[in-house]
């Protein structure tokens, strides 16, 4: 019997990016979220760029770059409130469902894993802040192939860790883009549309939607 391996997403799936702005909110000024938005999408938009590139960086560092980014586009945003932004990154909540529901994952028999643009350290100290570590068999990191997603290098490290088959991992994301990916190296996919999101990437189409991961 061959068994199943659910692997998952870290930034915007597991853990909230959203957490460490909120955190500050009062400190940073009104446009916090915008902010927020800025940050994560600069953030993604680097680690794309390095990967067409063939230019590996920490994501610590693309994270870095992409708040001070994020500061200076926004008028009026306190750029004072920059390191304790980046010290709450390391650890950001995770919503609410994940422990249980990865605990039912395994308690039938699965496996679960992280596969992440995270460097390694930041994904321990996310893993440890939400008391994850004991639920997972794998945190796999892009740093092990110096690329990001959508590389197809990216995800065949999760058949390499497991030596398993592409038909037999669940690969969840809140990302559109990243079950794209995920669809095209030939995974099961789900898309956890938390944020209600339109669909995208028509010709690398999710096999299951859902709100949050209790549904899964
Ligand atoms: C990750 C980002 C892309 O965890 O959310 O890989």
């Amino acid at each position: 019997m061959t068994v199943k391996t659910f692997v998952f997403d870290a930034y915007g799936t597991l853990f909230d990016v959203h957490a460490a702005v909120r955190k500050h909110a009062g400190a940073i000024g009104p446009d916090g979220q915008r902010v927020s938005d800025i940050w994560r999408a600069k953030q993604l938009e680097y680690s794309w760029i390095r990967a067409l590139m063939g230019s590996y960086s920490d994501f610590w560092k693309l994270t870095e770059y992409a708040l001070d980014y994020a500061l200076a586009a926004v008028p009026g945003a306190d750029p004072a409130c920059r390191d304790q932004l980046l010290e709450a990154y390391w650890t950001l909540d995770c919503y609410t469902e994940v422990p249980v529901v990865l605990e039912r994952l395994r308690a039938n028999g699965a496996r679960t894993a992280i596969l992440s643009n995270g460097s390694p350290d930041m994904l321990q100290a996310a893993v440890d802040s939400g008391g994850l570590s004991h639920l997972l068999d794998a945190v796999l990191s892009v740093d092990a192939v110096k690329t990001f997603k959508t590389s197809p290098p990216v995800y065949q490290m999760v058949l390499d860790t497991f030596d398993a088959q592409s038909r037999d991992v669940s690969f969840q994301s809140s990302n559109r883009w990243d079950i794209a990916g995920a669809h095209k190296f030939g995974f099961e996919t789900v898309w956890v549309n938390r944020t209600g999101q339109p669909d995208e990437y028509q010709n690398y189409p999710p096999d299951r939607v859902i709100g949050d991961l209790e549904a899964l």
